[in-house]
């Protein structure tokens, strides 16, 4: 058995992350950690633990926790992440981090979005943790980036189509919703229930976080400089995401030739759903799943092509994909542990 520890377990990804873990068939929850409720059972935080789960939450001994566990999940804030895992690392101990501290190659990047990075040199032992287009690197890494909600549900479409090159990179703009436990547990104002309910609205257009990500991966993969449009969303629900893609194909690609695309790139690809035409991906259909479902439409006059993707944040956007992170590194099937509905 996997011996699992989670770091900032009393979070919400931490929390899909218990559960995960508990009905895994090889891995076992070996330590689980907090800050605020040290010391007392997780049960008290989730009382959806009761009586099934009741790991007592431990203080965050870096060199006690490399003992008891194999592999540590990272559900902390960016930058707190990076105060431990360089520990984890000397102690030989694989690290899948949940924060955006080990996503990037360039650490300009990084610094342009988030803070200065204390740990760059750990850069080139981490690997981007988007598991169907990474799985040889993540494989083989000791850190892994596991990549945010927004970008996973924007480079799973587009990555093949930046690397088959048949479309016209100078125009993509990403329309992207997030159900609210995409800010986390902590209270805020902007996540009020009495600020979100029956309500939607655009917030950080053109200015989150999550674009340089984005931006160095697809840029990555097409060989040239990429600049994106990315305006997020919040909606009324508590979890799930859906993304609206636009863009222009080049020339005379067919709906055919897009189709034979995503189906040579991921037709062997368990958790990439991709939807006959006239279909289109709805989040009801993804959440609670690790899947992320994809559709498309292109316009015959204009050569617009306008592609839908859904995810369920908390599971392909963080937990489930770090899971299936997990499977990668121990050389389990990529579902293991994730093909319940
Ligand atoms: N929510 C999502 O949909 C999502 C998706 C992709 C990636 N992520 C990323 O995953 C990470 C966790 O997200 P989340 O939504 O689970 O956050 P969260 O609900 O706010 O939980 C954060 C966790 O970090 C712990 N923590 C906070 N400050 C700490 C400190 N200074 N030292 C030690 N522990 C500290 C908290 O535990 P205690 O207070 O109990 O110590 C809590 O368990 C973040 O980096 C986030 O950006 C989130």
């Amino acid at each position: 058995m996997i011996k699992v520890g989670i770091i900032g377990a009393t979070g919400y990804t931490g929390a899909e992350l218990i559960k995960l873990i508990f009905n895994h068939p090889e891995a076992k929850l070996s330590i689980i950690t907090s800050k605020t409720f040290e010391g007392q059972p997780i049960s008290d935080v989730f009382p959806i633990f009761n009586n099934i789960i009741n790991n007592k939450c431990q203080h965050l001994d870096v060199d006690a926790i490399s003992e008891q566990a194999d592999i540590i999940f990272l559900c902390l804030p960016h930058k707190i992440s990076m105060e431990y895992v360089p520990q984890f690392f000397k102690n030989g101990v694989k690290v899948i981090d949940l924060s955006a501290d080990y996503r990037f190659n360039n650490v300009a990047c990084y610094e342009s979005a988030y803070q200065e990075h204390t740990s760059k040199e750990l850069f080139e032992f981490s690997a981007y943790g988007l598991s169907e287009i990474y799985k040889n690197e993540i494989k083989n890494s000791k850190i892994i980036g596991n990549p945010g909600c927004y970008p996973t549900s924007f480079l799973l479409p587009m990555i093949p189509l930046v690397k088959e090159k048949i479309i016209e990179t100078d125009f993509i703009i990403s329309d992207s919703k997030s159900g609210v436990s995409g800010a986390g547990r902590s209270a805020s104002l902007a996540t009020h229930f009495c600020e979100t309910n029956e309500s939607f609205k655009p917030y950080m257009i053109d200015n989150h976080r999550h674009i340089p990500e984005m931006e160095e991966k697809l840029t990555e993969n097409a060989g040239k400089e990429i600049k994106i449009t990315f305006v997020p969303h919040l909606l009324p629900i508590t979890r799930g995401m859906l993304t609206t893609i636009y863009t222009n194909i080049k020339g005379k690609i067919t709906r055919t030739d897009i189709e034979e695309i995503f189906h040579n790139y991921y037709k062997k690809k368990f958790f990439i759903r991709l939807l006959q035409k006239g279909n289109y991906p709805d989040i009801l259909s993804v959440k609670g799943t690790n899947f992320c479902d994809i559709g498309f439409h292109k316009n015959e006059d204009s050569g617009r092509l306008i592609i839908v993707s859904a995810i369920d944040n908390l599971l392909k956007g963080a937990a489930g994909q770090a899971v299936q992170n997990m499977n990668i590194i121990f050389n389990l099937e990529e579902y293991t542990g994730l093909n319940k509905i």
